[in-house]
């Protein structure tokens, strides 16, 4: 049985005092349900919003985090520096790092290494362009992000990584796949993190899925087979959008 994991990603958005005084709403409606939680702040509201989450069951995480121990790297953050606030989750791949940022599939793969090497989670984004979907390439797309990024990964650390399937196409668009989309999708990497690792492996991975969840679809999605949480972005920054997607992974 894999238990549900809802996540927001609120990329560039939420003041350090937003951040605060929104997770602390969350974790006074969140406490002792059984379903795990993440919020991802900006890197500067890390510590307010840490702070504000003390005593909770809310995970907070990175939304990226350089391939780098230390050194001359203007702008990036660390493993370490996040560690040492007591950050131990992070998202790598989002398709916005992808897009604006250049991260591609080797990119990711080495920052997906020195994160597990580190002791990290991590939430390992994939998906598809609308025009990769069309020209029916979804499943070379997939296979050829997983298998990259995945290189170097053993089956034991694979508990550590959750993956997140998010068509591009339906990220931040108000679009969302449909629910049968979805869960054929995450299906097919099912069988492919199967194919690398084993059925047990297989098994026990979450797949969220992302891009437009609402609280009017997230029943839907997260009734699906092969659909175990979501990762969250326009929903997520306030509590009366995110808690109903949290609440319909508990019914
Ligand atoms: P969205 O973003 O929910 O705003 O579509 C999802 C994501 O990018 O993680």
């Amino acid at each position: 049985m894999r238990k549900p994991y809802i996540a927001g990603n609120w990329k560039m958005n939420l003041t350090p005092t937003q951040g605060a005084a929104l997770v602390k709403e969350l974790a006074a409606a969140l406490q002792g349900k059984d379903v795990k939680v993440m919020v991802a702040p900006s890197f500067v509201s890390i510590p307010a919003v840490l702070q504000a989450a003390k005593g909770s069951n809310i995970i907070v995480a990175a939304q990226n985090v350089s391939d780098k121990a230390n050194g001359a790297y203007t702008g990036e953050v660390s493993c370490e520096q996040l560690l040492d606030l007591g950050i131990r989750d992070v998202i790598i791949g989002h398709s916005e790092r992808r897009s604006y940022y250049g991260e591609d599939d080797e990119w990711i793969n080495k920052k997906v290494l020195f994160a597990l090497s580190q002791g990290m989670n991590i939430v390992l984004c994939i998906g598809e362009t609308l025009q990769e979907r069309q020209s029916g390439k979804l499943e070379e797309v997939l296979s050829r992000q997983v298998k990259v990024a995945l290189t170097g990964v053993s089956a034991a650390d694979m508990k550590r990584i959750t993956l997140a399937y998010e068509p591009v196409w339906a990220i931040g668009t108000g679009v969302t796949a449909t629910a049968d989309d979805a869960d054929s999708a995450h299906a097919f990497v099912r069988g492919l993190v199967e194919s690398l690792y084993g059925k047990e492996v297989a098994e026990n991975l979450i797949i969220q899925y992302g891009g437009s969840v609402k609280p009017s679809n997230a029943k839907e999605l997260l009734g699906r087979e092969n659909i175990d949480g979501a990762l969250v972005g326009g929903a997520s920054l306030t509590a009366d959008k995110f808690l109903p997607i949290v609440e319909s992974a508990l019914e």
